[in-house]
């Protein structure tokens, strides 16, 4: 494996709340008490995290034909929603987002390590973010998949040459093809799998890709200070909101037989974030 300098692992990995965060969260509370319900302050703090709640599409290791409807429908308003979203910043913005951190992985891996030339996007959504080093490392080919129906026409203005775009269900997708991949990128999409599901796309994973990037988020929104990633079960992932979990990706690439050779987390800089988000990154390969 070549050396890459970049690369760093963190452990444990511990989220901290700062300061600041601490104050505001006492001052809404103070005011909780005197029954002022600051911004909806009393609900977001009683619903927020709810352990052991999960929807029932958070239990599976895959989606039923239902569920996958459900999505699909769900998808392509929220492609739309998406891109009116991102399409607020500029380039140079739009790199710093929770979607753009992922890049400096992929870039170390591509400009140091390509083998295949091929990249997969697992929940790819809107892909402008990746349009400035696809153009510059023009050999890759880029296989976009998720959801929605309008992936490819709605993608059209930003895609480059090299990016192939399928509307699927991806665990189905991977089953189909035959490409394998240098890595396959994985952004803000296992929050939204049950361990189970993980567990399938790593098994084919394991056989197809020689890197898996991940950058997945988690909010601290009710931890008393800090949250450390590694003390979560890997069986237990922790939800918020009964339909996003956190967790513990170390654990869990290295139970589907991956080992790390990244993984960090970057505290709430992202112009689209708000200030007690974070973005778990990882770097993980077959072993
Ligand atoms: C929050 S969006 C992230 C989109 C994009 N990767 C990004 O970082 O901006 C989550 C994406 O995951 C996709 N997704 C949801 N469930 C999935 C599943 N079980 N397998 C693969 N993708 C899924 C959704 O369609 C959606 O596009």
């Amino acid at each position: 494996m070549p050396e890459f300098s970049n690369f760093k692992i963190t452990e444990p990995l511990v989220l901290q709340k700062p300061f600041r965060e601490h104050l505001k969260f006492f001052l809404k509370d103070f005011a909780a008490y005197f029954g002022i319900n600051h911004r909806g302050w009393h609900d977001m703090r009683r619903y927020h995290y709810t352990p052991g709640q999960e929807q029932p599409h958070l239990q599976v290791a895959r989606l039923s034909q239902q569920e996958i409807d459900f999505v699909i429908q769900r998808s392509d308003e929220y492609l739309e929603e998406y891109i009116r979203a991102l399409d607020q910043y500029n380039d140079d913005v739009l790199a710093q987002t929770t979607q753009g951190l992922a890049l400096p992985l992929l870039e170390e891996i591509m400009s140091k390590n390509p083998v295949h030339k091929r990249i997969i996007d697992i929940g790819a959504c809107y892909t402008r973010v990746f349009r400035k080093i696809s153009s510059k490392y023009p050999d890759y080919i880029w296989d976009m998949v998720d959801f929605p129906t309008t992936l490819a026409t709605a993608n059209e203005p930003v895609a480059t040459s090299s990016m192939e775009f399928h509307s699927d269900y991806p665990l189905d997708y991977l089953e189909k093809t035959d490409h394998v991949y240098d890595i396959a990128n994985i952004n803000r999409t296992l929050a939204w799998m049950g361990v189970d599901q993980i567990g399938e796309y790593l098994s084919i994973l394991r056989e197809r890709a020689r890197y898996v990037v991940f950058a997945e988020p988690c909010k601290l929104l009710f931890e008393p200070g800090s949250l450390n990633i590694d003390a979560i079960p890997a069986h237990r992932p922790r939800c918020y909101n009964q339909n996003y979990l956190v967790h513990n990706y170390r654990a869990v690439f290295e139970r589907f037989g991956f080992k790390l050779i990244h993984y960090d987390a970057d505290s709430s800089t992202q112009p689209n974030t708000t200030p007690l988000h974070f973005i778990i990154r990882g770097v993980a390969v077959p072993v």
